[in-house]
């Protein structure tokens, strides 16, 4: 079955009270278009049109950023989500499958239950999504004829009775493409709104002896987002699945309640997370991983047996190998440690490659950043940094080689060698005494008035 998925994305969001376009607004560290996105990207579709209209400079520069195959079509004018759909006729004119409408503020629907509704278009020209609302309040609602689906009523529009069904639309709906442009062609705008209503189409499938008919998924799955609290707790609860997915494939969690994961998050079982770790975007743990309390992951990949923390920072291409150790206040970014590295207390490692085995002490930087450019530190395998050691880039020092604490390393250090870059120590034998008696008679002077 080729499908093509078609997701509405136009409406401003007022009640976000914000200047971001509502679907741009994150969940996990990904715009909940993008979530609608992933979720289609379930029925491996051949096209992805997102109808764009409120910042649709912006919705389309992130749908591009997550989908560079993604076409974008713009409703300039808000007319009602017929009005949105009837916007990517064009984008869809030359497509032979079925389309799938989708909200961009509905960033829930499962896999599966994408899959029931295409499987339901077996028995049917249009498929609806519904769901059994514990509180109807404004949501359409779905009049059935048996196990068909008669029309769609929206709460405007709709008599006491009709009102007291509590089977909703979720707005999700199949049908072929072509068979779905011409259902809108049909759709008018006199109604309580003055909208194209896109449930319309059911009622004029069916007046053209077309058949439809209703699945129904969880209404948690329905769930949309039109408020900032509504946002709080679409996150709260992606947050709460994502822990129980990752503890039921064997991740241990001492305090799942604490730990932060983005939606491509990535652990692999017998891995600890410890309490109080954040991983925002692009992050991979291999197994038999630790993270220990407190760290910050971002786009970084850790592998078997690395352990990371506490109080660690990984940014962006953080690259650790088996066994590598990132200890306390210990930032790395843009950097290759190969196995077995310890970086274990206080460093910054930046645009660095760090070779199997070697040793960063205490207080090593990395200075990537000459003001303008950035510059690579290469450390080559079996090295030992002394603690307090400055590597000032572009620099790199040879397998085995070792530099003196406190050192700053502006040249190359061949392999195996010993640099020191630091004032030499001079000893001034009674100095240290002869001098702190100076000072504390200086005081004494000075507290009976005399200096
Ligand atoms: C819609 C459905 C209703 C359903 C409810 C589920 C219609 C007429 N009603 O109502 O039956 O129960 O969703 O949440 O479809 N959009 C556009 N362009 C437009 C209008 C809307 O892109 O011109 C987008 C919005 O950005 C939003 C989605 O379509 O993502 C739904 O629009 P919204 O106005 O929220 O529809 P509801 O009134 O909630
Ligand atoms: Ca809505």
């Amino acid at each position: 079955m080729r499908i093509a998925l078609i997701i509405l994305a136009a409406g401003k969001g007022t009640r976000m009270e914000s200047d971001l376009p509502k679907v741009l607004h994150k969940i996990a560290g990904a715009p909940m278009l993008v979530h609608a996105m992933q979720s289609g990207a379930a029925l491996e579709p051949e096209r992805v049109i997102v109808v764009a209209g409120h910042g649709a400079e912006k919705v389309e520069a992130a749908a591009l950023d997550h989908d560079p195959e993604a076409q974008i079509v713009v409703q300039s004018e808000q007319l009602g989500t017929g009005h949105a759909v009837a916007q990517s006729r064009d984008a869809l004119e030359d497509f032979d499958g079925d389309a799938i409408v989708l909200y961009g503020d509905t960033p829930f629907i499962s896999d599966a239950t994408l899959e029931k509704m295409v499987a339901a278009r077996k028995g049917a020209d249009v498929v609806v999504l519904g769901f059994d609302a514990a509180d109807p309040a404004r949501y359409g609602r779905l009049i059935l004829d048996g196990d068909r689906l008669d029309r769609i009523v929206e709460y405007k529009d709709a008599t006491d009775e009709e009102r007291a069904i509590t089977l909703c639309n979720s707005g999700l709906i199949a049908a072929d493409s072509a068979t779905l442009f011409d259902l809108l062609d049909a759709v008018g705008n006199d109604n309580a709104a003055g909208e194209y209503y896109l449930p319309d189409i059911v009622a004029i499938a069916r007046d053209r002896g077309l058949s439809a008919t209703a699945v129904t998924c969880d209404e948690a799955e329905t769930l949309g987002v039109n408020s900032r609290a509504e946002l709080a707790r679409a996150e709260a609860l992606f947050q709460a699945r994502a822990r129980a997915a990752l503890v039921a494939d064997g991740v241990t969690m001492q305090a799942p309640d604490t730990v932060f994961l983005s939606w491509d998050t990535a652990i692999g079982r017998d891995t600890e997370v410890e309490p109080n770790v954040i991983f925002a975007p692009g992050v991979t743990v291999e197994s038999g991983a630790r993270i220990r309390a407190f760290s910050h992951l971002e786009g970084c990949h850790v592998s078997r047996g690395a352990v990371v923390g506490p109080y660690a920072r990984l940014r962006p291409g953080a690259e650790l190998a088996e066994d590598v150790h990132v200890g306390n206040f210990v930032e790395v970014k843009n950097a290759q440690l190969a196995t077995g590295v310890k970086a274990n207390h206080l460093s910054y490692i930046g645009d660095a490659d760090i070779g199997a085995g070697t040793n960063i002490g205490a207080g090593t930087i990395t200075c990537n950043y000459d003001g303008v450019f950035k510059h690579r530190t290469v450390i080559g395998e079996g090295a030992f940094i002394g603690s307090n050691t400055m590597l000032v880039a572009p620099v790199t020092v040879g397998d085995a080689a070792l530099t003196g604490s406190g050192s700053v390393i502006t040249s190359d250090v061949p392999a195996g060698d010993l640099a020191m870059g630091r004032a030499r120590q001079e000893n001034k034998p009674g100095m240290g005494r002869k001098l702190m008696e100076m000072l504390r008679a200086r005081k004494v002077r000075q507290q009976k008035g005399q200096d």
